[in-house]
């Protein structure tokens, strides 16, 4: 076979890069090892910044997204005995919007099908070859167990953490910056009117908790647990006495309800680049991590392919390469600026280790930033910028 981009991977990455592609009339063919509904049910983000939603409006996939999708015009933060908001309108003039991933990789894949654009579900054995030449190759055997190979122009690497594309890299052309943390979060989406209007990220000694949402009917919370916990240390007893003393509040009540899915997630920041070798170009997870508390991994793999988009159809349609030598230097800005964020919101809300001699120093520095950030206009403002993506431009 052959085509323009060959795409590996059909997470939001991927898939978006595809839909950009076809808009500007440039061809590209994805290859994922998962089937269709594994990728449609993997639950995981779930707020969009403003950019991020205009781009995918941009793109054909925000009907849906205005639709369904809940404006949040502020987030609370919280410590024992106070819950303080910040109003991100008042504070930068732009919102987030909570709207799930699962929903965002349907309406991507949906149009993808409808514009007849080809994916190849359960392919094993990926393999990127020559991506140093004027010919890379995307080879793998698909589900019917044939061998295959895509030859491309370009091919993009949208794999996800634990890909093929960033390994195919030559480890001594890479340079990595990561930090792993001794936390993890379980995540469990349950069946339950959310109890609260807007976001609770809270700070308690027993850990973090975080009270998301899906839908006026679906809920999704979040609690710290040890980074080598197990989900089936965790009946759904033990993690709503664990939510609801953790998110506590004189005369407000968590409610809770069946849980639909719960597991656990590391977390780590990682950064690896840079995001181009040859004709092989990552993006999103495929080249960068940060843990969730940012709420930016999505984000910045949606602004990550935008970028790649614009830059792989000037080449291909102009023959100009300028984008494409820009690429790598321009995205990490923003990957640096997010990764800097989520490091920030991790650290001042995730509970140290018990075993932490500073343990008692740095709940007193993560009251103390709390204050600091929901009292002070400029802490406000700073947190604002950075939650909603407007601190940098998108592409
Ligand atoms: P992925 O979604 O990982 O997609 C990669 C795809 O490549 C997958 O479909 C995978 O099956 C496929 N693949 C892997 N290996 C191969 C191979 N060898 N061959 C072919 N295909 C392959 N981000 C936010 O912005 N906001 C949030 O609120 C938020 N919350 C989160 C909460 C949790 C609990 C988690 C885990 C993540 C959260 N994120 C959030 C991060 C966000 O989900 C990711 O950053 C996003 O999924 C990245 O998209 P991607 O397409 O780059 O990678
Ligand atoms: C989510 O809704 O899943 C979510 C929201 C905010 C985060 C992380 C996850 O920071």
């Amino acid at each position: 076979m052959r085509t323009q981009v060959a795409i590996v991977g059909a997470g939001p990455s991927g898939l978006l890069l595809s839909q950009i592609l076809a808009k500007h009339g440039v061809e590209s063919v994805i290859v994922e090892n998962r089937s269709r509904e594994y990728v449609e049910a993997r639950v995981r983000a779930g707020v969009l910044e403003h950019g991020a939603v205009d781009v995918l409006a941009e793109y054909g996939v925000g009907d849906r997204l205005h639709a369904e999708g809940l404006r949040h015009d502020g987030v609370y933060l919280q410590w024992p005995g106070q819950r303080r908001r910040i109003d991100f309108v008042q504070s930068c003039g732009h919102s987030v919007w909570v709207y799930g991933q699962t929903e965002i990789t349907k309406d991507l894949i949906n149009a993808r099908l409808a514009d007849a654009q080809q994916v190849f579900w359960e392919a094993c054995d990926t393999a990127i070859l020559g991506a140093d030449t004027d010919r890379p190759t995307v080879t793998f055997v698909d589900r019917d167990g044939n061998p295959a190979s895509i030859e491309a122009d370009y091919v993009a690497g949208c794999d996800g953490f634990h890909g093929v594309s960033r390994p195919t890299i030559p480890e001594a052309l890479r340079s990595v910056h990561q930090r792993l943390y001794p936390y993890a979060w379980l995540g469990i989406l349950a069946e339950v009117a959310p109890s609260t209007d807007e976001l609770i990220y809270a700070l308690h000694p027993d850990g973090f908790a975080m009270h998301s949402m899906r839908s006026e009917k679906i809920s999704r919370l979040y609690l710290q647990v040890a980074p080598d916990d197990d989900i089936a240390n965790w009946s759904d007893d033990r993690i709503w006495d664990g939510l609801s003393t953790r998110l506590a509040l004189d005369g407000w009540t968590l409610h809770s309800g069946p849980t639909l899915e719960k597991s656990i997630t590391p977390m780590r920041s990682f950064v690896s680049s840079p995001m181009r070798w040859g004709r092989l170009l990552l993006a999103g997870d495929a080249s960068h991590i940060v843990p969730p508390t940012g709420a930016k991994g999505l984000n910045l793999a949606i602004a990550d392919v935008k970028r790649l988009g614009a830059a792989l159809v000037r080449s291909i349609k102009e023959g100009s390469d300028d984008l494409l030598d820009r690429y790598s230097d321009d995205a990490l800005e923003r990957v640096w600026q997010s990764t800097y964020f989520s490091w920030w919101m991790t650290s001042m809300l995730h509970t140290p280790p018990v075993e932490d001699p500073d343990r008692n120093f740095l709940l007193q520095m993560q009251v103390t930033q709390l204050r600091h950030v929901t009292s002070s206009a400029a802490a406000a403002a700073g947190l604002s910028e950075n939650y909603t993506g407007s601190v940098l431009p998108y592409p």
